[in-house]
């Protein structure tokens, strides 16, 4: 654990503190410009309109903004304010405005001919003797689900401005919570269900939920995930958790729970006991809407803050214009809810814009490796939104699994979460895509709320390996260390210059960490951490992280996270982690570690602290090696030398400077310890 040490590029990515400029070597000469059909039925499919709608918002972004949330956003009470940026960088949009996300996601519906169109069809994992459980709700079935949970919710003291900690499997369940919460008020903190029970305490706590919703278990890879245990295991441990007042459990697995009468409560029992009908309370724009939290580059994860009418402006265009939904798609983002994909395009965006969303619980290889194009061919599934470590892996497993499938029924393709590599973006679209389906790839962040750089499909040639163009409305740019605009083909930093709807608040509690993290390194600029170059047509090609934080599969993990899991371990005394690239994950974890004096290393300790590190974090932040060594390259002022590390762990040997070192030695020592 230590401050991380500035150092040159390394692997596409720029270490912080130098001259960000890197040119990159990558050239794509492919071009898919949109299919003639394809943009004869999109919303946008006239190059020339959506030109003109560039310009006019690159040159009055708020009132481009303000004719969106005038359009897209059923008001109770009108804004007549857009941006006050006078407490910058906490940005307040359509500050005087109110309204309610549920009553936009599902009443305005249910006022029309939508009322019996599914809103949500889930599968479940398990396969009985009939096939899958299958549940489909319609607008007006979900809006009596909400109803009625936010009835509950009332019942069990929450308020307006009340946390509501969700732990949940990927069911019908996760979605009606959040809309329950947003229709009253309440503030849901979402923890992806893979936590750990120290992580879900950590995250409970610094939020201040007064109520957990969570359920006995979920299915995941054909395995129940006990995530009731897990929830009694955060409550007590470490001295628990004393906010929380309540844990209503969905009974999704039927397997036995722990109880603990007075504190908890069965999410059956208390919806038959629920009235009808609960109307939506009138917020205002700036209402908290939730908390999510991700990793930084130091200390603990930072509680995201979103807030109302910004973040559903900023969805509901987005989820309409990039996916292209119409009311005849079914549609389906496989993130997990625990995730801010889940949150953006698997709830809110969608279905503020009346789709169809299919959501599955469990995992792509149940009980074949062809489950995903099974539920494609079964529901005819239109547009589909993954990650590129999920297409790496299908790509892994051969095509075999994807042709035995009809996947005729897709019309357009997205990804979201790391850089896809070309390679891996042709096969998309020619194996699972059939060469007819666009792709859009998606750049955000947790903290933008929703997608800011991506193909609109209808008009743009898509390029593999760049998320294109910023949509209207948004003025990214990538710039040097002093904040001075790059020309094309020179790698720097992405900014963002004006601030947009969808952008995160604060982060909950620490008002300053966020001026610090995002504002603080290039006055007035919002700094996304991650690298990224233009080429001459204005694409926007990201390079992956500037600073510490890896992406593991898609997820961000903080390296600093991990190496304080691994140093509350009593056989370490210290720890550095860094990536290293990963064919299928993208980046893979890499701890280096010394023992205490004296700890006898050997493999199975390796696999203890892995172990631990799943137990402390989750088992997505487990290394993927350990290396043991008896000491960490330093600076002279103590720094470990991280950009060492990552070329040991990368390259096998140091060919970087390494004049700052310390005690040349312990490179030597470092390659020797290797068979761990
Ligand atoms: C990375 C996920 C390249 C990036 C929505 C970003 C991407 C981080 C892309 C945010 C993309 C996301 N191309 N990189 N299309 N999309 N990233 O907060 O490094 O989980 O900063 O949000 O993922 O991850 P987060």
């Amino acid at each position: 654990m230590s401050a991380s040490e500035p150092g040159p590029a390394v692997d596409g990515t720029i270490a912080a503190g130098t001259n960000p400029d890197i040119t990159s070597i990558l050239v794509e000469n492919r071009r898919f410009p949109p299919p003639k059909a394809f943009a004869a039925a999109a919303h946008l499919g006239q190059p020339e309109t959506v030109e003109e709608l560039r310009q006019r918002a690159a040159l009055d972004p708020v009132g481009y903004w303000c004719d969106v949330a005038k359009t897209d956003v059923r008001w109770s009470k009108p804004f007549t304010q857009g941006l006050d940026w006078s407490d910058a960088p906490h940005a307040r949009w359509f500050a005087d405005g109110e309204l309610n996300i549920s009553d936009n996601c599902l009443d305005r519906h249910c006022e029309t001919w939508r009322r019996h169109k599914a809103a949500l069809i889930w599968e479940g994992e398990p396969i009985g003797a009939n096939g899958p459980e299958i549940r489909t709700l319609t607008y007006q079935q979900l809006l009596v689900q909400v109803q009625k949970f936010a009835a509950v919710l009332r019942s069990l003291g929450v308020q307006a401005g009340d946390r509501v900690c969700l732990y949940l499997p990927m069911i019908p369940e996760a979605a009606i919570a959040m809309l329950a919460c947003a229709r009253i008020g309440a503030v849901h903190s979402v923890v992806f269900g893979g936590f750990s029970a120290e992580a879900l305490r950590d995250r409970t706590l610094d939020a201040g939920a007064k109520v957990i919703v969570t359920a006995d278990a979920g299915y995941r890879r054909g395995a129940l995930l006990r995530l009731k245990d897990v929830v009694d295991e955060a409550l007590t441990r470490n001295g628990g958790a004393a906010c929380v007042q309540h844990v209503v459990v969905v009974q999704r697995a039927g397997c036995e729970v722990q109880w603990q009468a007075g504190r908890d409560a069965w999410w059956h029992e208390c919806m038959a006991a629920a009235p009808a009908g609960m109307p939506p309370t009138a917020l205002p724009a700036e209402h908290p809407l939730f908390i999510l939290y991700t990793s930084g580059t130091t200390g603990k994860p930072k509680g995201i803050l979103h807030t109302t009418g910004g973040y559903l402006t900023h969805t509901t265009r987005t989820a309409r214009w990039v996916f292209d939904l119409r009311d005849d798609d079914l549609f389906w983002c496989t993130a997990d809810v625990g995730w801010v994909t889940g949150h953006s395009y698997v709830v809110y965006g969608p279905l503020s814009n009346g789709a169809t969303v299919l959501m599955y619980e469990g995992g792509p290889a149940f009980p074949d490796k062809d489950r995903f194009w099974d539920i494609v061919q079964r529901h005819r599934v239109t547009v589909f939104y993954t990650a590129p470590t999920a297409l790496r892996t299908f790509m892994a497993w051969g095509d075999a699994p994807i042709l035995k499938h009809d996947l005729s029924s897709l019309r357009l393709l997205g990804t979201v979460g790391e850089p896809i590599n070309p390679a891996a973006w042709v096969w998309y679209r020619s194996v699972i895509g059939g060469d007819r389906c666009p792709i859009v790839d998606t750049w955000w962040q947790t903290e933008t709320g929703g997608i800011l750089i991506a193909p609109l499909p209808g008009v743009q040639t898509c390029v593999p390996g760049t998320a294109t163009l910023p949509l209207p409305g948004i003025a990214a740019d990538v710039v040097d260390n002093q904040g001075k605009s790059l020309p094309a083909d020179v790698g720097g930093l992405l900014v963002i210059r004006q601030p947009w709807p969808g952008m995160a608040r604060t982060i909950w509690g620490d008002r300053e960490r966020f001026a610090q993290t995002y504002y603080g390194r290039i006055a007035g600029m919002y700094v996304t951490g991650d690298g990224a170059r233009r080429d001459a047509d204005g694409n926007f090609w990201i390079l992956g992280r500037v600073d510490d934080v890896l992406n593991v599969a898609g997820h961000r993990i903080g390296t600093m996270e991990v190496e304080s899991a691994l140093v509350s371990h009593p056989h370490v005394a210290e720890a550095a982690v860094v990536g290293r690239p990963d064919a299928l994950t993208g980046q893979a974890i890499v701890a280096f570690v010394t023992p205490m004096l004296g700890v006898q290393t050997s493999p199975a300790l390796a696999e203890v602290l892995r172990s631990h590190v799943a137990s402390e974090i989750g088992g997505l932040a487990r290394p993927a090696e350990i290396r043991f060594a008896t000491a960490l390259p330093k600076t002279r002022s103590g720094k470990i030398m991280r950009r060492l590390l990552r070329e040991l762990a990368t390259a096998g040997q140091v060919t970087g400077d390494v004049t700052t070192l310390e005690d040349f030695g312990v490179i030597e020592k470092l390659r020797a310890t290797d068979e761990d």
